[in-house]
């Protein structure tokens, strides 16, 4: 059985992260037009990276859930039969353990330089300077994360897409389902033939498309999809 899953912030919520659009979400406090646009950054650089390296703290001492972790037993199952596809940067999937996934919105660990184009790690959650700078040529960089109104990696989407297209199961787990193109992924494995599953304690705009919605957080439901394989 070939599985493909989509996780959104929901998945990391039980790591003490906070999601964007729950109570008390990010984009309940925060105007994501001042702080992840390519406009707001250009406005103010120095404002957006403070609260990048603001978050980056948060995730420095979150660990990966019980959630990642049955995941990451669900790849070594299922082999190449498993893809996950994230929209989170947080790269708690990958500290768990998960290998065969792609990042639809990019990493927060990653940085790109808006002079010389070089791109790579980094993990400081403070900088004696505000914006930082290029370690290769002192120029301006950007966390390498998507912002609202900029194009998705090509490579991750096409990815993405294929499995979407070629699943016998496909399982959304802590998203809201209200960012495109990630929530048009269901309805394209669902055209596909697919099995859809949902594991979100609450009711989303995907819960209509699901075969089963396991009202569960997702350190409980992916234990329950785990039996259920
Ligand atoms: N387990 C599972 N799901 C949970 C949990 C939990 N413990 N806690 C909350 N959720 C669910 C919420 O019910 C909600 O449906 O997680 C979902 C989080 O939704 P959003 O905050 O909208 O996050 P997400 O769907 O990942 O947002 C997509 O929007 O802001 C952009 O780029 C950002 O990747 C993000 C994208």
């Amino acid at each position: 059985m070939r599985v493909a899953v989509l996780t959104g912030a929901g998945i990391s919520a039980e790591s003490g992260i906070p999601t964007f659009r729950d109570e008390g979400g990010l984009w309940k406090n925060l105007d994501p037009k001042v702080l992840a646009t390519p406009t707001a950054f250009e406005r103010n650089p120095a404002l957006v990276w403070e609260w990048y390296l603001q978050r980056r703290s948060i995730i420095a001492k979150a660990k990966p859930n019980a959630g990642h972790l049955g995941l990451v037993e669900l790849e070594q199952e299922l082999g190449e039969n498993f893809f996950l596809i994230t929209q989170n940067v947080d790269g708690l999937h990958q500290r768990a353990g998960s290998r065969r996934l792609v990042e639809l919105h990019g990493n927060i660990w990653k940085v790109k330089c808006l002079s010389c184009d070089a791109s790579y790690e980094d993990y400081s959650t403070e900088s004696a300077q505000l914006p930082p700078r290029c370690r290769e040529c002192g120029g301006l960089i950007r966390p390498a994360v998507v912002w609202f109104g900029e194009p998705l990696p090509a490579d991750a989407l096409e990815t993405a897409y294929r499995w979407a297209q070629n699943c016998d199961l496909f399982v959304c787990i802590g998203t809201s389902g209200e960012v495109y193109p990630a929530a048009h992924l269901p309805y394209v494995a669902k055209e596909a033939g697919a099995q859809v599953v949902e594991i979100n304690p609450k009711e989303t705009k995907l819960s209509p498309l699901a075969d089963l919605c396991i009202r569960e957080p997702a350190t409980k439901g992916v234990q329950e999809l785990l039996k259920m394989i």
